[in-house]
Formats: structure tokens, C-alpha cells, sequence
């Protein structure tokens, strides 16, 4: 009742921002990108420039703290001693009058040592408010702001961006700027995986976490990013001793994954808004009796309707990709879960990994039986809608080559036959469709999403 409700009220809005293009409703840019690979910013670039004064906080970013995004985790490195550890914090900009304390933690990988690396907590936040935190000491303290989401619940509109498989290429820093200068701004990121790419540096190059963390600072220092795990942070290298997999990554990251029982942090689930969000890792893993097994298996009961109506899905391996890059990676957890996502109704899964965007119909593949022979997607109005959305901007290039596809004809929008491009999506719920580019007209002929409104609107 409540899903059929939603189904009908609720608007989704993918706005395809291109790189280089300011993108409005139709509008179709000239941009043709190049198909080699790009390559990434020297470590003088601009973007990589540590902040004035000695010990300086850098790294500043923000994700959500807990399952209804009451709090917030503030996280930075001090790369010279551990400085402070407080963030002063309050909804006046020259009136702190909160303060919380933060953990502290540093790494070593092969021969670099990371600096120290700050995770504080700032809880029982109001909802949809602006709060200004201060880090640092003495002369040197940097003072960021964000605004907390509304409380959770059905009629709440929120933006959402997603990026994925940014890495720090020229074009990263383009797809960067495009989502910040998006006429439509997104409220907080959710990121499909594979951040900073220092794994293709010899010996992992950890200077390369650094340089990306002050990079997206401009952007995740203001808006929570939620990070989804991809292979790039593995940093799996045991020819130089490395073998801990997610070293790097666990370090800088924090996700509130205890807030959702789950027993490690790359597979948990946030609210926000009207969105429950589940997360899952590609890379974990998840076979029957697997610990993200029993939590996902657990999960999909807690999800409530009537609470938030939409139920997104966040991975890094895509389980539907046309592309004959990381080709049927993603098959063998499509075979684990996907009963599942048809089961719960999940309305949209968001995958990186492969370097372009592509998206499905509402499709599911779960009556094969190894005898009967029925091994194609067909369309399957409670199953969800697949987005493939893994061109930030990496150095390895865009994925640009089609093969035989597992979810072919479903496939509505490829960028093949298009000019390529990197960039990002913006995701609004909408329950009231008031937005100037997305009124969805009460005549308009229904989208591939199938049911009522949804609306994507992918811009060239
Ligand atoms: C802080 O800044 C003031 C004024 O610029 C300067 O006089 C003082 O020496 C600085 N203190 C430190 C610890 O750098
Ligand atoms: C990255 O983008 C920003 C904002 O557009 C720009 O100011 C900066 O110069 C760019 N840096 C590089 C290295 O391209
Ligand atoms: C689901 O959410 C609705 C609306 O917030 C609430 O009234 C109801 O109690 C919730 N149901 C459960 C089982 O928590
Ligand atoms: C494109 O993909 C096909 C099928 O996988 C392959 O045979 C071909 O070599 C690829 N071409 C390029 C340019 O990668
Ligand atoms: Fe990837």
C-alpha cells in the first residue's frame, strides 16, 4: 500500500551533468572529450596546496554520523603532531558554543606514515540547520559550515549528487566543478566508490590519499559525502607487505555502520530524508551465512515505507553493465541478492566501477533455474532501476566499448554513439514536483521507470 502510495506521489530526477557543459533541460552540448586517458593533476597543482599555517587541519571532510543524520562525523589530518582533537561547533558563526572530541588514529603503508587523522562525532544535531564547526589551534584554526537534513520522513524532498570513481585526473577537478556550479545543488553526495586511485602509484603511493583528500575538501568539508567502497581502496599488496585489505581507506573514512547493526564499514545503511540507503561492498565477502549476508538479510525487514518510500542501493561492481570493461563482475552477487531487491522493491541501485553512465528499466533476472532456461532480464515493475554512473574522471579513461550485453535491449541510455564524457548525476525526491526544469506534466507519457512520475532527465 505504502510503496504503491509512494510509486504514484514521488518523483526521481537524474540530472546527467557533462563535463563542460552547463546542462539545461534538453540542452545538448558540443563537447566531445578526448578517449585517451587523461592524466592527473602534478603534486603542485593548485587543488593539492596544503593550507597556510603550521599543522593547519586539512582533509576536512564530513559524512553522516548516524542512521537519521542527527549527527555528523567530522574528520582531518594534522600533518605534523596531533594538534587539537575539538571541534567548536554551533549555528552562529561567531558563537561556538558546542564543542566535541574526536578520535585519533595513523597508519603506516610500506614505507609512508600517514599524518594524524581526526574522527569526531557531532551528535543531536537539529535537523535542517546550518551549523559552523572550527578545527585547529591557536593561529591556526579553519572554520567550514553544513547544513543537516531534514528529519526523515515521507514528504521530505532532498537532492542528492552522485559521483563516482573520481580519482585526481584534470578531469576529476572538471566533474568536481561541474557538480558544484550545477544549477540544481546537491545536498550531499552519494559516492559509488574508488576515491583517490593512489593504488596505481608504485607502492601505493599513500601521498596520493593526501592529495585527494585536500582536493573534494572544498566539496566534502560542506556537505556529507556517504562512501561505498570500491576495489581501488582495497590497497591489497602483499609484494610490499600490505596485506590488510581497506588499510588507507578504513583509516581516513569513517561510516556510521554500527548505527545499523552492521559489524564492519563497508556495508551499513544511513535515512536521510525520505531515502533509506543501503550500502554494500563488492569487495566483502557476501555469500550465504557471510556477515554481510545476515546483515542485508536482516536489514530489508527494518526498512519502513511509510517512513522513507524510497530504498536506494549503493555498490561498486554494477550487476547490469553493457560495457565490456569489469564486464559480468558484478554477476555473482546479482545471483546472492537480487531475489531480494525484487522482493523489498528497491526503486534504484547506483554503481561506479565502470568508467560511463548507462541505466536499465525496471529489470530483474531471478527465475533461472538452471534447468528452465529463463537466464534473460525482462522488465519487472518491483524490481529496480540499475544506473551506472563511474565516470568522475579517473586517469584510466572512459569506458567506451560495448559487448554483448546482460541487460541488453533494457538498457534505455547508453553514452555509446554519444559524446563521451565524464561527469556526475543529481538525484532530487521530489514528492511535489515543484522544480522548474522537472514539472512532470500530468499527461506525460509514463518513463521507463513505469510507474507514475518518475522522471530521469539525462542531459547531453
Ligand atoms: C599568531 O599570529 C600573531 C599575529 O599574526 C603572531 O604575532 C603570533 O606570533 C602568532 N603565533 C604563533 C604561535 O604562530
Ligand atoms: C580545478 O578547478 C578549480 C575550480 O574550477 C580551478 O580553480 C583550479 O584551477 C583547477 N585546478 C586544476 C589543476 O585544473
Ligand atoms: C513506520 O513509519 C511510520 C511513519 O513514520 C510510523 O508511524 C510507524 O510506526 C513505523 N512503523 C514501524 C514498524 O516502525
Ligand atoms: C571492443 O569489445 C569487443 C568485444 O569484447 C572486442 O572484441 C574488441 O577488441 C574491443 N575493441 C576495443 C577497441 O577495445
Ligand atoms: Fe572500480
Amino acid at each position: 500500500m505504502a510503496d504503491q502510495f509512494h510509486r504514484l506521489l514521488l518523483a526521481a530526477i537524474i540530472f546527467f551533468g557533462l563535463l563542460l557543459s552547463f546542462c539545461h533541460g534538453g540542452v545538448t552540448s558540443s563537447f566531445v572529450r578526448k578517449l585517451e586517458k587523461t592524466i592527473d593533476m602534478p603534486l603542485d597543482a593548485d587543488v593539492f596546496r596544503v593550507p597556510h599555517g603550521y599543522n593547519a587541519p586539512q582533509q576536512v571532510h564530513i559524512t553522516q554520523g548516524n542512521m537519521d543524520g542527527s549527527a555528523v562525523i567530522v574528520s582531518w589530518v594534522t600533518p605534523g603532531r596531533a594538534g587539537s582533537n575539538m571541534v567548536l561547533y554551533g549555528t552562529s558563526e561567531d558563537n561556538l558554543k558546542f564543542q566535541a572530541k574526536g578520535k585519533l588514529t595513523q597508519y603506516k603503508y610500506y614505507t609512508y606514515k600517514s599524518g594524524f587523522i581526526h574522527h569526531c562525532t557531532l551528535r543531536n544535531l537539529k535537523f535542517a540547520t546550518k551549523y559552523y564547526y572550527k578545527l585547529g589551534i591557536g593561529n591556526t584554526t579553519r572554520q567550514f559550515w553544513f547544513t543537516t537534513p531534514p528529519e526523515v520522513g515521507p514528504d521530505v524532498p532532498y537532492t542528492f549528487g552522485l559521483i563516482g570513481d573520481l580519482g585526481q585526473s584534470y578531469d576529476s577537478n572538471s566533474t568536481l566543478s561541474h557538480y558544484e556550479l550545477n544549477p540544481i545543488k546537491g545536498e550531499a553526495v552519494l559516492f559509488v566508490g574508488d576515491l583517490s586511485y593512489a593504488d596505481n602509484y608504485p607502492n601505493h603511493d599513500n601521498v596520493r590519499w593526501d592529495t585527494w583528500g585536500r582536493f573534494v575538501e572544498r566539496s566534502v568539508a560542506y556537505q556529507p559525502w556517504i562512501w561505498t567502497a570500491g576495489n581501488h581502496e582495497i590497497d591489497f599488496a602483499p609484494e610490499i607487505g600490505e596485506t590488510k585489505p581497506f588499510k588507507p581507506f578504513s583509516h581516513r573514512y569513517t561510516v556510521p555502520y554500527k548505527a545499523s547493526g552492521s559489524t564492519a564499514p563497508f556495508w551499513y545503511s544511513i535515512k536521510r530524508a525520505s531515502a533509506h540507503v543501503i550500502v554494500l561492498s563488492s569487495y566483502s565477502a557476501y555469500g550465504k551465512y557471510t556477515p554481510q549476508y545476515k546483515w542485508l538479510e536482516e536489514e530489508f525487514p527494518k526498512v519502513n515505507r511509510s517512513e522513507t518510500p524510497w530504498l536506494i542501493v549503493l555498490m561498486h561492481s554494477p550487476w547490469y553493465n553493457s560495457y565490456n570493461y569489469h564486464y559480468m563482475e558484478g554477476e555473482s552477487m546479482r545471483v546472492m541478492y537480487e531475489p531480494w531487491f525484487v522482493q523489498n522493491k528497491v526503486d534504484v541501485v547506483f554503481a561506479g566501477h565502470v568508467h560511463a553512465y548507462e541505466r536499465t528499466h525496471r529489470i530483474s533476472n531471478i527465475a533461472y533455474n538452471i534447468i528452465n532456461g529463463d537466464c534473460m532480464p525482462v522488465d519487472d515493475p518491483s524490481a529496480p532501476v540499475y544506473i551506472t554512473i563511474g565516470d568522475g574522471g579517473n586517469l584510466e579513461g572512459l569506458a567506451t566499448n560495448m559487448t554483448r550485453s546482460n541487460a541488453a535491449p533494457k538498457t534505455v541510455f547508453q553514452l555509446t554513439g554519444r559524446p563521451y564524457s565524464f561527469g556526475h548525476a543529481i538525484f532530487s525526491l521530489s514528492r511535489t514536483l515543484t522544480h522548474a526544469y522537472y514539472a512532470c506534466p500530468s499527461t506525460g507519457t509514463k518513463t521507463a521507470m513505469q510507474s507514475g512520475c518518475y522522471r530521469f532527465y539525462v542531459v547531453l
